[in-house]
């Protein structure tokens, strides 16, 4: 289909990995041959101060660097906070905005994510945008109404499918060892895809939906194959080359 999704498989580091833990993004670019590199696309998004030095490391390669959040505006007075403009400039492709671990620990709303992504965007930069339900959401049967909402109010009116991707995180799923049933991530996804082609008319059908929670080599292929899965958000199975590249050889 020319449609299709390329898949994408993508690392986010979250707070972990100091400056020898470099030696790893070495390792999955030896692995990732031309081989994979037709099938699949690669992505590790370390913590911000080691995306410049990442980038330089992996001058020649083709696994990319991206960040995990960024601020709305291009720069200003904003302590602490770093622009797309500046990720951009430091040689990274992709920006994951609104992971559930924003939206917990900062506060973080769906229109704040919305304006990030856009700004992404207008840095020239594709946006991973994070939806996922949590727990009590689920049981509650209101998985699809939450991750309905935070699509709606997240995602950039005029979004396109090559310069975004979803990544649907149930919350309860990350870092728990949890996973959905492969049934109820395919009825998820296949929600996200309608709901996507709803909201961005033509683009819907070309956006890669990435399926993160627990993530592993172990349940890879499973997950991988669902239908409207294009690819994974990996979180502690991405710290290790052989973990990563183990996950991403289900693509091979
Ligand atoms: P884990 O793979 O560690 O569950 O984390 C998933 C995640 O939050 C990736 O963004």
């Amino acid at each position: 289909m020319a449609n299709s999704p390329r898949p994408l498989v993508a690392g986010n580091w979250k707070m972990n990995g100091l400056k020898a833990s470099l030696v790893e993004l070495s390792a999955m670019a030896k692995a990732y041959d031309a081989a994979l590199h037709s099938k699949v696309d690669l992505l590790i998004c370390p913590p911000s101060l080691w995306i410049a030095p990442a980038v330089s490391q992996l001058a020649g390669s083709a696994l990319a660097i991206g960040a995990q959040d960024c601020h709305f505006l291009p720069q200003g007075a904003h302590t602490g906070d770093i622009s797309a403009l500046m990720i951009k400039d430091a040689g990274a492709s992709h920006v994951i905005v609104g992971h559930s671990e924003r939206r917990t620990d900062h506060g973080e709303t769906s229109a704040l994510v919305k304006s990030k992504a856009e700004a992404v965007n207008a840095a020239g930069l594709v946006a991973i945008v994070c939806v996922g339900e949590t727990q009590a959401e689920r049981q509650a049967g209101r998985a699809n109404e939450v991750v309905g909402e935070q699509l709606q109010h997240s995602i950039p009116a005029d979004g396109k499918a090559k310069t975004l991707v979803i990544a649907y995180e149930p919350v309860w799923a990350i870092g728990t060892g949890l996973t959905p049933t492969a049934a109820d991530v395919a009825d998820m996804h296949g929600f996200i895809r309608q709901t996507c082609e709803r909201l961005l008319p033509g683009q819907g059908q070309g956006l890669a939906l990435l399926y993160g929670g627990s993530v592993k080599a172990q349940n890879a292929a499973e997950l991988m194959q669902v239908a409207n899965v294009n690819g994974a958000l990996v979180g502690g199975a991405s710290l290790k080359a052989s973990d990563f590249m183990a996950i991403a050889d289900v693509y091979r």
